[in-house]
């Protein structure tokens, strides 16, 4: 604090003394009493000889009423005041005349005898009254530019708060269950989970970089190697990649690692916690154990490894009921390996024309690149279906079929895709949560359901068209069924991974494996995944070398905490629930963040910038 603010804090202390209450606290019991509140100027209404001001603070609102006949003066000095002056009041406690019940203070009012402006505020970039609903006209740059203001809005502050009690849920009950909590190193080795590294330049060592952590994942490990048993860990990961609502580029992680662990103890745990928190941050109780789902299950019933399963309209395969129809669009999918994949929409049977091709144009040709939609439409007063395929190309015989197959009743609208496998079960996966989101079957809010979900039987890797070669799912560390590693030699492809999802209402939650704890499996899963033996050595030589001295089995999983607030509190975007977050071009427009550094500096670091063509001065 500089001395002049300090004095300023002196002077107000010394008139008013502490403040009594917080702006959140006097009920009926407190009337008559004289009282010192402290706080912002919420909202100001003079109605001539009497000026009501809400008085806000992270606890709430009081209302204090200066009257020119208790103080002139200070009646005087609340006529002047502006929105987000700071002040302190002192005053007696009374019962209000018009009582607000939805306010928890809302029966009392504060007759103001004296006043001191503590501070004042220029006219705002925006409104932070909390009476204001959040302003459409305002946009997330300018808000983030001035979180400050932002953050107080109350809406903001509960879900500070509730992820305040989170991180305390989450300690308490990891302690309960003997984990313990180890702080790993933020400037460390690359850990591959998946994106771009974030780079730190090494001073010391010209040319070398330390990476941020995409996650902790070899140090927890190593943990376990080491004999702590039971690792927890509320960590910052960074992950340089495509932002989105539910992703950040720095984001939190409640990271746990076991040692001889199964799916089952990471399951129970990890249910326990989560019964946890939903207790202690909302009051809910959570049913458990939660259902659970191999991936190859999700993909097939809803196109999703991350299914939300609030709503049914369930993809149906109905390759079998139109094979043989001579439609060549279908014929030619058949033989190249593909299907022909449904979902019924209820209700949507009298969906017109120019919608359907609104739907076809910009959402499954331009969003999901499937190359066409297929639909037939049941109306309602039970009246012959309209297909969008002509009879002389699509046989009534092969709808009726379809109709058959999926159950469609009247009113209802049938939509196909037709492709290769499993990707068309995917692409009609993202038209069902289209349709369900403009169908309002999608709760909004946070008061539920809880849907959770385990999804299970992950493949252990993916295969990359582009690059012509195979990624693991999870992470490299991940150990693959027993019984599939002989599949590891000839049909890596078919290969499935002791790798686990939980999934919330359609949300990735969290993912975990039970690890590899063998140095030749780790070697071979290297060596599948194009890592040659100098490459992993350089790599993961620590690791690797780790395994040769007794490591046990072990498993874990990372939740993602900021995710978890995300949906407790029914936030539209991981933005509105971290305290400083990154803009969509992950920037911080507050402090100007990234930003560029002294020449000094750079050269002590070794570094040359160079410009991409365009942007060079
Ligand atoms: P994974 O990469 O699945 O696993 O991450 C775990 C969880 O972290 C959250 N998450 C994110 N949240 C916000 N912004 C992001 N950019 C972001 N990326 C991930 C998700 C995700 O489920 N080391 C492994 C865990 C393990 O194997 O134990 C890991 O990091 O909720």
């Amino acid at each position: 604090m500089s001395e002049s603010t300090n004095r300023l804090a002196l002077t107000a202390d010394q008139q008013h003394g502490h403040r009594t209450h917080t702006c959140g606290e006097l009920r009926p019991d407190h009337i008559d009493s004289d009282v010192t509140l402290k706080g912002w100027v919420d909202t100001q209404r003079n109605l001539g000889g009497l000026v009501f001001i809400d008085l806000r603070d992270r606890y709430g609102l009081t209302q204090v009423v200066f009257a020119e006949e208790v103080s002139a003066e200070s009646y005087a000095i609340a006529e002047k005041l502006r929105g987000e002056d700071v002040i302190s009041i002192t005053g007696k406690v009374r019962e209000r005349e018009n009582k607000n019940h939805e306010l928890p203070t809302g029966l009392i009012e504060v007759y103001v005898t004296d006043i001191e402006v503590l501070n004042t505020a220029e006219p705002l970039p925006f409104m932070v009254s909390s009476h204001e609903e959040r302003q459409q006209n305002t946009g997330d740059d300018l808000r983030l530019k001035y979180r400050y203001l932002d953050l107080r809005r109350p809406a903001l502050q509960q879900n500070m708060l509730l992820r305040h009690k989170l991180y305390q849920s989450t300690r308490r009950y990891m302690d309960t269950q003997n984990f313990v909590e180890v702080e790993t190193p933020v400037l460390m080795k690359s850990t591959p989970e998946g994106a771009r590294d974030y780079l730190v330049p090494s001073r010391v060592h010209p040319g070398q970089f330390y990476a941020l952590p995409q996650s902790p994942q070899t140090y927890k490990q190593i943990l376990m190697i080491a004999g702590l048993d039971r690792y927890f860990q509320i960590v910052k990961c960074f992950r340089d990649e495509d932002l989105r609502a539910d992703r950040q580029p720095e984001f939190t992680q409640i990271d746990v690692e076991m040692t001889f662990a199964t799916e089952e103890l990471v399951y129970e745990m990890c249910e326990g916690l989560i019964v946890a928190i939903w207790k202690d941050t909302r009051g809910i109780d959570i049913p458990t154990p939660f259902p659970r789902m191999p991936y190859d299950e999700a993909i097939r019933r809803f196109g999703s490894d991350k299914p939300d399963l609030r709503f049914g309209m369930e993809l149906m395969d109905v390759s079998q009921a139109l094979s043989g129809s001579g439609f060549r669009v279908f014929d030619s999918t058949f033989e190249n390996g593909g299907a022909v994949v449904a979902i019924r929409v209820e209700g949507q049977g009298e969906l017109g024309r120019g919608k359907l091709d609104k739907l076809t144009k910009e959402v499954v040709q331009k969003r999901i690149g499937a190359p066409g939609l297929f639909y037939l439409k049941l109306p309602a007063d039970g009246s012959d279906f309209t297909a969008s395929v002509k009879e002389e190309v699509l046989p009534r015989s092969f709808v009726q079929n379809v109709i058959d197959a999926t159950h469609a009743q009247s009113g209802d609208l049938v939509l196909m895709l037709a492709g290769p496998q499993p990707k068309v079960f995917e692409q009609l996966g993202t038209l069902r949560l289209h349709m369900a989101k403009d169908n309002g079957l999608i709760p909004q809010g946070n008061d539920g359901p809880w849907e959770f979900l385990w999804v299970t039987e992950f493949p252990l890797f993916e295969y990359d068209e582009e690059d012509g070669r195979f990624y693991a799912m999870h992470h490299p560390f991940t150990s693959p069924k027993p019984e599939d590693i002989p599949l590891l030699e000839n049909d890596p492809g078919a290969a499935r991974a002791r790798a686990y999802d939980l999934v919330l209402n359609g949300t990735e939650m969290g993912g975990g494996s039970i690890r590899i704890h063998q140095r030749d499996v780790q070697s071979q899963m290297f060596r599948h995944l194009g890592i040659e033996e100098e490459e992993a050595e350089e790599r993961f030589g620590f690791l690797l070398n780790a395994f040769r001295y007794g490591a046990p089995p072990h498993g874990g999983i990372a939740l993602g905490l900021d995710r978890l607030v995300m949906l407790l509190t029914g936030a539209s975007s991981l933005r509105d629930v971290i305290a400083f977050p990154k803009t969509q071009a992950a920037t911080e427009p507050m402090s100007n963040t990234p930003d560029v550094v002294d020449e000094e500096q750079l050269r002590d670091l070794h570094i040359r910038t160079v410009m991409p063509k365009g942007d060079a001065e």
